[in-house]
């Protein structure tokens, strides 16, 4: 364990496969740019009261590097942004240009394995070719040493903000650390993804993982029996930035009062490229498990309900969403409650993972292992058996902040 307040020394590294993707590159910009003063540390919760007198990384101690499958740099997909949804305000971008670029020269080739047609599709003719499944697994764990090995760094989180794939058929193979590596030496295709293959190499190398997207390949048995025999730390899945946040704040509330929801209709609206990958049915249905799943869980009680998301492309970053909410009160009354939110889904989701990465290198550090529970509120499917109630994952942070204060 951790001594009280002992501070972390060196540099922390941040392995993100998906490293150009549209939250990959407003982090690692926002991240530069709160370092170097040139912006608040808005929507940060590890720079609020909350974490006063926790030994967190630095956000100028963090390095970056990763593994991505589409060519271009950056910078590239930095103006890309500050282009099209305007979220990376050109003097800023511009004094953190040179910074950003120098990170291209730790992007490594990213791994395309079993990917399905829209991600496929996305990569173009230029998509990386895999040998076999053992080989991709061995590079990977050989990009991430060597970048460790070239920044001088003692640790290194990993996170996954790769496309969301579609979804994987969990069969014998994936039941253990022995099976799953059977698999892959026998080199089945088809038994994994790209997210099974990074979140395993993170598991092998012991180094903290989260799962932001719902690709349900990352964390299988095999995976986190890893994680658990290298004493390492993890959790996921699906970042919670929208819609899901509103709901599992606001369900609660029903139940507070005792007025039974009869229905809950979702409908979203999103563009951007992660919106062309969840265009195809395959991949959408990923999302809508996680995004359909915690309302039956938070009410305790089945209701009707339903989770419409369209690709709407000209909305870029900038998601809609319309909730409609049928609930029956005293004398069966029925009433009704509807919402809308429009978020920029970059803007929502940065800050969460850059809490995630100081928060998982404090549990590696601390000797903890297993599913981070303390993190749940940041998923839309948290590992472990914390639920989906907002308040209750809050306070089960808090608790966690205030026994690390304490050090216990
Ligand atoms: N609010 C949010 O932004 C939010 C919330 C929850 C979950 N997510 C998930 O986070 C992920 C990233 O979102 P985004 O908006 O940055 O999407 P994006 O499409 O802009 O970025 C994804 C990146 O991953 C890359 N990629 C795809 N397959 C890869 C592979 N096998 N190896 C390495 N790189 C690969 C793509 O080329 C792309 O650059 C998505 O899965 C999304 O569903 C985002």
């Amino acid at each position: 364990m951790a001594a009280k307040h002992e501070s972390p020394t060196g540099r922390l590294g941040v392995w993100i496969f998906g490293a150009r993707g549209g939250l990959a590159t407003t982090m690692i910009v926002g991240a530069h740019a709160i370092a170097r003063g040139l912006t608040s540390p808005q929507g940060l919760l590890t720079e609020t009261e909350l974490c006063d007198g926790i030994p967190l990384a630095g956000l100028e101690k963090l390095v970056f590097g990763g593994h991505e499958v589409r060519r271009g740099t950056l910078l590239d997909s930095a103006r890309e942004i500050q282009q099209q949804t305007g979220t990376i305000p050109y003097p800023l971008l511009e004094k953190v240009k040179s910074a950003i670029t120098k990170v291209d020269a730790d992007i490594a080739r990213g791994s395309l394995v079993n990917a399905g047609r829209t991600i496929q599709r996305l990569v173009g003719n230029d998509a990386p070719k895999v040998k076999t499944l053992r080989a991709e697994l061995d590079r990977t764990k050989r990009d991430i040493r060597a970048f460790m090995k070239r920044k001088r760094l003692t640790r290194c989180v990993c996170v996954n903000l790769s496309s969301t794939e579609p979804k994987l058929r969990l069969t014998g193979a994936h039941r253990s650390h022995a099976k799953l590596t059977a698999a892959i030496d026998a080199d089945r295709r088809t038994a994994v993804r790209s997210s099974t293959i990074y979140a395993l190499a993170a598991a092998e190398l012991g180094l903290p993982f989260i799962h932001f997207t719902p690709s349900n390949a990352a964390l299988v048995p095999g995976v986190t029996e890893c994680f658990a025999a290298n004493g390492t730390p993890y959790m996921g899945a699906d970042g919670k930035t929208g819609e899901t946040l509103v709901k599992s704040a606001l369900a609660p509330m029903f139940k507070y009062r005792n007025l039974r929801v009869l229905s809950w209709q979702g409908y979203n609206m999103l563009g951007d490229r992660d919106g062309a990958v969840l265009s195809d049915a395959e991949n959408k249905q990923s999302k809508v498990a996680t995004k359909d799943a915690l309302l039956a869980q938070i009410l305790g009680y089945p209701l009707h309900t339903h989770v419409g998301i369209d690709y709407v492309p000209s909305l870029g970053d900038l998601k809609t969403a319309w909730d409609f909410v049928h609930f029956q009160g005293f004398l069966d009354y029925r009433m009704s409650m509807q919402f809308t939110w429009h978020g920029c889904d970059a803007i929502l989701a940065a800050p969460l993972v850059l809490d995630m990465v100081r928060l998982a290198d404090l549990a590696a550090r601390r000797g903890e292992a297993g599913p981070m529970g303390h993190l749940a509120c940041f998923f839309k499917q948290p590992v472990g058996d914390i639920g989906h109630d907002l308040h209750m994952q809050w306070h089960v942070l808090c608790r966690y902040l205030e026994s690390v204060r304490r050090g216990d």
